[in-house]
C-alpha cells in the first residue's frame, strides 16, 4: 500500500468515527455562531501587557502574519501534504477578524480547535499543544489582541483536497489524536521545571516541529521532542539524552534561546524565527524554567567529542574546506567570536541525520539578526561549486573530525537534498 493511500485509509477512519458522533456534531453545531456584537473588552494595563508577553511566549504572530503583511492581520500560507491552510486575521476587525469573538469563543478555539461558527479548525493552528494552556493565560492574550488595531484583511479561504476538505472529519481525528498534555520528557519536579514544561510543551508548542508526525499528520506523543524533518531541514532530538550528546548544557541552551547564537551553533531555517519572535522575549527566569525542563532536574552531563580516528577523515573533504569553508570557519574550525560560527563540535555537525549539515552546505544561510549581538554575516551556498561527490566528501570530513559522527554520507544523499 502506498503511504498517499495508507493516509487516505486513515482519514477515511477518521471520518467513519466522526460520523458515529453525529449527535454530538449536531449539538456542537448548533453552539456555533456568525454574526453578534462587536465586543468592547475592558482590561488592566497589566493584563494586556501579560497578555502580550504571553502571545509572544506562544508565537502567534509567527503563523498569523503574511511575510510583509500587518502583525497578527493573517495571511501566511502554510503548506501541508493535504494541501494549503491559511492562517487567519485575529486583529479585532468585526468582520475579517476576531471583533465580534467573546472570550469563551476565543477559549473555544484554544482549548478545543473550534472556530466561532462551530467547524474544527486544522491541527496546523496548534491547539494540540495550546490546549494545555490556563484559562487566565487564554483570558490575556485575547485582551492584549482585542485591543490590536483592527486591520481590515480579508482572510483567504482554505481549499483542500477530497476528502481533507471536509472540515468534520477533524472531528474524528480529534477524538483519536488530541491529548490533554503530551507525557513530559524529562525528569523533574521543581517549580522551574513546572513552568518549563508549560513553557515548551503548551506556550512555546515545540513538539509541533520537534516530535515526530504519524501518518495523519498527528504528533507520536510517546516520542515527543525526538526529532523530526519537516522536509529538507530538520528539527533535531532535543530530550536530554539528544542535546547532551551533541554536547550542549542547560547556559548554552539559556543563551542559544535568547540570543539565537551559543557555542555549540546558531539558529537558522524555521528556529531562527522561533527566537526572533519568541524566545528571545522571555525573561532570565522564564528562560531557565524552559532549558530546567529540557534538560531535567538534574541535567545529563553533556558528552566529549570522541577522539578522532584518522581512519575516519578524507583528503578530498580537507582539501575542499580549506579551499571553500576555512577563510570564514578558520583552517582549524574554531570559527570567528561573534562572527562566524565554529565547527569543532558544532551540533550541526553532531547529529546523526546529516540533512542540516547538506543543506546548510547547499544553500547557505541568509544573513540573519540576532538580539543583542548586531547580525551575522551571510553565508553564501555552495550547491553550484560541488558536486554531488565533493559534497558528501565534505560532508564527511567534516562529520568525523569535528561531529564524532561516522563519515556515511553518500553522494545520492546529497543529490536528494538538492
Ligand atoms: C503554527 C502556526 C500557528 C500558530 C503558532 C498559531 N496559529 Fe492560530 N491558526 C493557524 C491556522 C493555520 C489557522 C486556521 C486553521 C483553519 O483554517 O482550520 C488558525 C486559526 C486561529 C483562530 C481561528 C480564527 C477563525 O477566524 O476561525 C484563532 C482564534 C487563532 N488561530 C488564534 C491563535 C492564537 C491566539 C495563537 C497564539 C496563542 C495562535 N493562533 C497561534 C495557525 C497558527
Ligand atoms: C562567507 C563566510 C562563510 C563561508 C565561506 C562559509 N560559511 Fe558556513 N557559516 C557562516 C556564517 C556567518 C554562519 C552562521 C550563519 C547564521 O546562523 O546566521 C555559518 C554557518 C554554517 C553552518 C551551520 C552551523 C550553525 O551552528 O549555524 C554550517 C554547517 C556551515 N556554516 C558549514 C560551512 C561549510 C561546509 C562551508 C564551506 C563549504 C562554509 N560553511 C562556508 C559563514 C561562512
Ligand atoms: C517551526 C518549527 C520549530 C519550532 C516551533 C521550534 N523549533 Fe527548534 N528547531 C527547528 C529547526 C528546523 C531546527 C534546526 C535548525 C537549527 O539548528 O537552528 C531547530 C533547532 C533547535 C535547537 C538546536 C538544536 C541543535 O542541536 O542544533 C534547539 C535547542 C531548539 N530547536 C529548541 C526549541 C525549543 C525549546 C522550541 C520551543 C520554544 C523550539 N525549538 C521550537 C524548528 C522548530
Amino acid at each position: 500500500m502506498t503511504f498517499g493511500r495508507l493516509v487516505r485509509w486513515a482519514f477515511v477512519a477518521a471520518v467513519l468515527v466522526a460520523v458515529a458522533l453525529a449527535a454530538v456534531v449536531a449539538v456542537k453545531l448548533a453552539g456555533g455562531k456568525t454574526g453578534g456584537p462587536v465586543q468592547l473588552v475592558k482590561a488592566s494595563p497589566e493584563v494586556v501587557a501579560r497578555g502580550k508577553y504571553l502571545a509572544e511566549a506562544a508565537d502567534c504572530a509567527a503563523c498569523h502574519s503574511a511575510p510583509g503583511g500587518a502583525p497578527f492581520a493573517g495571511g501566511l500560507a502554510m503548506p501541508s501534504g493535504f494541501g494549503t491552510i491559511y492562517a487567519t486575521n485575529i486583529t479585532p476587525d468585526p468582520d475579517n477578524g476576531i471583533g465580534r469573538w467573546t472570550a469563551d469563543d476565543f477559549w473555544n478555539a484554544l482549548h478545543d480547535g473550534t472556530r466561532r461558527d462551530g467547524q474544527p479548525l486544522y491541527p496546523a493552528m496548534p491547539y494540540t499543544s495550546y490546549r494545555g494552556m490556563t484559562r487566565a493565560d487564554s483570558d490575556a492574550i485575547y485582551a492584549y489582541l482585542m485591543q490590536l488595531k483592527p486591520m481590515k484583511v480579508a482572510n483567504v479561504r482554505t481549499a483542500l483536497d477530497f476528502p481533507y476538505n471536509i472540515r468534520l472529519g477533524m472531528m474524528g481525528w480529534n477524538l483519536l489524536f488530541l491529548a490533554d498534555s503530551p507525557p513530559a520528557t524529562s525528569t523533574g519536579n521543581s517549580s522551574a521545571w513546572q513552568r518549563g514544561r508549560y513553557l515548551v510543551d503548551v506556550l512555546g508548542h515545540c513538539g509541533e516541529c520537534h516530535t515526530p508526525r504519524g501518518i495523519v499528520g498527528q504528533m507520536e506523543l510517546s516520542r515527543s521532542l525526538t526529532g523530526f524533518a519537516l522536509g529538507r531541514v530538520a528539527a533535531p532530538d532535543i530530550t536530554p539524552a539528544g542535546l547532551a550528546a551533541r554536547g550542549w548544557t542547560g547556559a548554552e541552551l539559556r543563551t542559544y534561546l535568547g540570543r539565537g547564537i551559543a557555542g555549540p551553533g546558531s539558529a537558522f531555517a524555521d528556529m531562527h524565527q522561533v527566537v526572533m519572535l519568541s524566545t528571545r522575549n522571555l525573561t532570565a527566569e522564564d528562560l531557565a524554567a524552559m532549558t530546567t525542563y529540557l534538560l531535567g532536574d538534574s541535567p545529563p552531563p553533556p558528552m566529549p567529542l570522541p577522539a578522532v580516528d584518522p581512519a575516519t577523515t578524507n583528503a578530498a573533504g580537507r582539501g575542499t574546506y580549506v579551499a571553500l569553508c576555512a577563510g570564514c570557519h578558520g583552517l582549524e574550525g574554531r570559527g570567528v567570536p561573534n562572527t562566524v560560527v565554529g565547527l569543532v563540535g558544532n551540533s550541526t555537525l553532531r547529529q546523526t541525520d546529516p540533512r542540516n549539515l547538506i543543506v546548510a552546505t547547499l544553500d547557505g544561510i541568509g544573513p540573519e539578526n540576532f538580539p543583542h549581538r548586531g547580525s551575522l554575516q551571510a553565508m553564501p551556498g555552495f550547491a553550484d561549486k560541488l558536486s554531488d561527490e565533493q559534497a558528501a566528501a565534505l560532508v564527511n570530513y567534516l562529520r568525523a573530525t569535528w561531529g564524532g559522527q561516522k563519515p556515511d554520507v553518500t553522494a545520492a544523499a546529497v543529490k536528494a537534498l538538492r
